[in-house]
């Protein structure tokens, strides 16, 4: 599975590296523009093993560094491809202002609440971030509905657990890595692959254009996806990478891919394919086999992503 990291600005980069319309989905935490780099101020944390090498954007600048990478990335992405913008309250307007001067299309402003909030004692803790979550108009958008929980499956604490786990306030606390060298801002594996999950499939392309610690790239290459990212620090660069490439591409995955797995992505099922895909979904699970094994099992038989062999089977009951 291909990676691609850049060292350089993410709007040269995305410009020298990416065609219109190549792009699946983009999920990317840009710098947050706190004047004078007061972010260690934010965390109750020894900055010893915080890569020093960040890059802020003067407030004065962010409106138009906004409207910059935004318009890029609404050109790479392809008709119905998804865009996820990870961000504090700070700027939140800037990046809004962009959006909206775009042809992207709101799906979810979704909130983010995690622990170690921003300690205050003459205010309420801040412990939030916003995800704005925007498609590109114009093709097929992918939302895996049942891709963490299937709908008939109940919540411990009641309902349904893929309702719960689809609201758009969601609780995704931070890892906590004591002595291990961290970007500022990393963003936690739980939550990236929460984004991934639903909003893309095996081989999809996925963008980070500001990859800082590389978690995107992390998840997304553990999760058997293409990715491309972009930094501009050639110190986080430097450090981060070189881990980055050692990531094996579908270590995240339950089951590993198989390398022909979505040979097939996109070709119409012919009447006779069809049956035998319900011939063998009967048999497994005649012999006891689970929903979710036999689903990886067929998809790799089939060369098709398991999304598609699972909406095939609901379409044949
Ligand atoms: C909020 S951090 C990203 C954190 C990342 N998601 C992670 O999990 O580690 C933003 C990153 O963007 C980088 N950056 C700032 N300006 C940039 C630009 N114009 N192009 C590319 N990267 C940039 C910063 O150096 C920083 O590493």
């Amino acid at each position: 599975m291909d990676a691609l990291f850049v060292n350089a600005d993410c709007v040269q980069g995305a410009l020298e590296h990416l065609a219109d319309a190549s792009v699946d989905l983009i999920v990317t935490d840009p710098p947050y523009g706190i004047q004078g780099d007061r972010l260690h101020r934010h965390y109750n944390r020894d900055e010893r093993f915080v890569i020093d090498g960040y890059v802020e954007v003067e407030q004065h600048a962010y409106a138009a560094f906004s409207r910059a990478w935004i318009a890029q990335a609404e050109r790479v992405l392809r008709p119905g491809g998804q865009l996820y913008v990870i961000s504090g309250y700070t700027n939140l307007y800037d990046i809004l202002d962009a959006l909206r001067g775009t042809k992207l299309r709101e799906i979810n402003h979704v909130i983010w609440k995690y622990n170690f909030g921003v300690y205050t004692s003459r205010k309420y803790v801040s412990s939030h971030y916003h995800i704005l979550y925007y498609a590109k108009p114009g093709g097929r958008r992918t939302f895996n509905l049942q891709a963490r929980f299937p709908l008939d499956e109940s919540n411990p604490e009641g309902g349904s657990a893929n309702y719960r786990d689809r609201e758009d306030v969601w609780i995704i606390n931070r890892e906590y890595k004591p002595r291990r060298t961290k970007n500022k801002n990393e963003l936690p594996k739980a939550l990236l692959q929460k984004i991934l999950a639903y909003s893309s499939n095996e081989g999809d392309l996925v963008c980070d254009f500001f990859l800082g610690g590389g978690s995107t790239a992390a998840v997304a290459i553990g999760m058997n996806r293409r990715f491309a990212g972009f930094e501009i620090s050639a110190r986080t660069f430097a450090i981060r990478v070189p881990h980055l490439r050692k990531i094996v591409p579908g270590s995240l995955l339950e089951t590993p891919p198989h390398p022909h797995v979505v040979r097939n992505r996109g070709k119409l099922w012919t009447p006779a394919e069809s049956e035998r895909l319900h011939m063998r979904f009967r048999d497994m699970h005649a012999a006891g086999a689970t929903r979710s094994s036999i689903i990886a099992q067929l998809s790799s038989e089939f060369a098709r992503g398991r999304w598609a062999i699972r909406k095939r089977l609901q379409q044949l009951g």
